[in-house]
């Protein structure tokens, strides 16, 4: 056995003992004695403490999260030259984290809600993030709407709970988003465990050939080779009490076991010249491409199999971001993707701090950007005496390769309108026959009602009319599960309601 260290203060000095402060005790004071300045052992201990914590994620606080391998299982080079892709066989090692996206770090795993599904492919021509979630549409498709759809699913800014009536309010007003909330009320919205969850990338990317500048529009998949496994609604609501990190120690357990959780990455691959005639906006994150159209081409092979040595140091300081992208594959002109690209490298700066990209989580394995310096816990050397001005004439830069083209964006400056209309309840129709199909309709029913259930009556009434144009038969049973569970109120206090009733007043 190795000889147990000596604890040190943080500068490096040995202490005789860290459980013990040092006090001021005059001959006639009984008890302990008055603390001092001086024991930097003690002033050291409790500043330190409260600042243990960064922020937590706006959305997608609680998580697990392992690393990890990706394998090419299939050549695409003829088409892709992505680092990834470059070699049937060739392994990329990768750092994944799968969230739930409502909740609190303290929340429990297993809430009917979306998986965030953030894998890091590190490879040699930088790191690829995938940052996706485990349903295959979103609730939105401009992202200026972004912050108030996470706000009416977190917390009431009047009684700092949960609130049904404004959950549904948005969603009354904001319909683009039925086809998500039939998947998250259907019967995949609670998983047995993350090791069997589906990603997807949800938006539309380009995967081509800088050098030659032809691309084709891909949607990414992954499924899990365990299968597709959901909890029973009273499992879940049990779980979510007895064992609240329930999914989090499944999969450490698992990895521990050598029971390793992978998934195969599949495309769906369209030609440019077929997005303008396909019966759905490809750049619209609320539609989804038929399988049959274009069917799932497998890839690769993505596998967890080492726990995090620390949690906070590679997990809760990891920063992922759908702009994190590499040769070979960009982004398509899909609006929501564009804002998103902004948005996580800036909450990365704000909850980790400028130079997150440093750290061994997210740094990447060759890296040379003298042009970014300094900042706040600057630790790689900071290129020490490298020009940090382009095109300085003393330490000149070599070319990397081109960008994927993106030659099709050009046009009109526009307000963007996500106006609903009856396309957008098309898909969430085909989902209601697939339902129906595989005796699933019951369950979905019961799972929407126990919750518009919460809303106040006025909201309920436009939730079941915005059922109702994906299908009559959704409004018309869900009119009659709600009615029986009348008098099974919840109780909890909506200031929603509180709103409208001074409203009417
Ligand atoms: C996390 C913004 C849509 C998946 C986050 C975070 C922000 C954000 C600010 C926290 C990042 C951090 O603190 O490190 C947005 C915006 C969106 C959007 C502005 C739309 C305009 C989406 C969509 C998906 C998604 C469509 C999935 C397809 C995720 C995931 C995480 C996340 C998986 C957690 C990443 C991690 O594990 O660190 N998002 N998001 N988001 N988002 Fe989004």
């Amino acid at each position: 056995m190795s000889e147990a260290p000596v604890y040190t203060l943080a500068e490096g000095r040995p202490v005789q003992d860290p459980t013990s402060s040092v006090v001021l005790r005059g001959p006639h004071v009984r008890g302990a004695g008055l603390a001092l300045l001086e024991d930097t052992q003690l002033i050291e201990t409790l500043a330190h403490f409260p600042r243990e914590r960064i922020p937590e994620r706006v959305v997608h606080a609680k998580a697990a999260g392992a690393w990890g391998e990706f394998e090419c299982t299939k050549d695409i080079t003829d088409w892709c030259s992505a680092a990834i892709f470059s070699k049937v066989g060739k392994k990329t090692p990768v750092l994944a984290r799968i969230s739930t996206v409502a909740g609190e770090r303290g929340s429990s795993d297993t809430l009917r809600d979306i998986r965030g599904f953030a894998l890091k492919f590190k490879t040699e021509e930088g790191n690829l993030d995938f940052v996706g979630n485990d349903l295959p549409v979103f609730f939105i498709r401009d992202p200026a709407k972004f912050p108030s759809l996470n706000r009416s699913h977190k917390r009431h800014p009047q009684t700092g709970v949960a609130d049904a009536s404004m959950f549904w309010d948005f969603h009354n007003n904001n319909q683009e988003g039925v086809h998500c909330l039939m998947q998250l009320f259907g019967p995949r919205g609670v998983p047995a465990s993350l090791r069997n969850v589906n990603a997807f990338g949800n938006h539309t990317f380009k995967f081509g050939k800088p050098e030659d500048g032809t691309f084709k529009y891909v949607k990414i998949h992954f499924r899990p080779d365990a299968g597709i496994k959901t909890l029973k609604h009273e499992e879940a609501v049990r779980l979510a009490g007895e064992e609240p990190d329930y999914h989090i120690k499944d999969m450490y357990n698992a990895i521990e076991k050598g029971d390793f959780p992978s998934w195969t990455m599949s495309l769906q691959v369209m030609d440019p010249k077929d997005a303008e005639t396909y019966k759905w906006n490809i750049f619209d994150i609320t539609k989804t491409w038929s399988h049959e159209d274009y069917p799932l081409i497998p890839v690769g092979r993505l596998t967890l199999n080492k726990n995090p040595d620390n949690y906070f140091q590679d997990i809760e300081q990891a920063a992922f971001s759908p702009s994190t992208l590499i040769p070979g594959i960009a982004p398509s002109a899909d609006l929501m993707l564009h804002a998103r690209m902004f948005s996580y490298p800036d909450a990365a700066r704000y909850r980790v701090g400028p130079n997150y990209q440093q750290l061994p989580c997210n740094r990447a394995l060759n890296v040379y950007s003298p042009y970014q310096r300094d900042g706040a816990m600057r630790i790689d050397g900071n290129y020490g005496p490298d020009p940090d001005y382009v095109r300085s004439s003393f330490r000149k830069v070599r070319s990397g390769p081109a960008d994927v083209a993106h030659d099709e964006w050009i046009g009109k400056v526009q307000a963007y309108s996500s106006e609903v209309t009856d396309i957008d309840f098309e898909q969430p129709r085909i989902l209601w026959s697939i339902f129906k199909k595989n005796g699933d309709d019951e369950f979905f029913i019961s799972n929407l009602a126990g919750h518009v259930n919460k809303a106040l009556p006025e909201v309920q009434k436009e939730t079941i009319k915005m059922f109702s144009k994906v299908d009559e038969e959704i409004g018309k049973r869900l009119d009659e599960a709600i009615s029986k569970l009348a008098d099974n109120v919840d109780h909890t206090p909506s200031a929603a309601a509180s709103v409208l009733r001074n409203q009417r007043r």
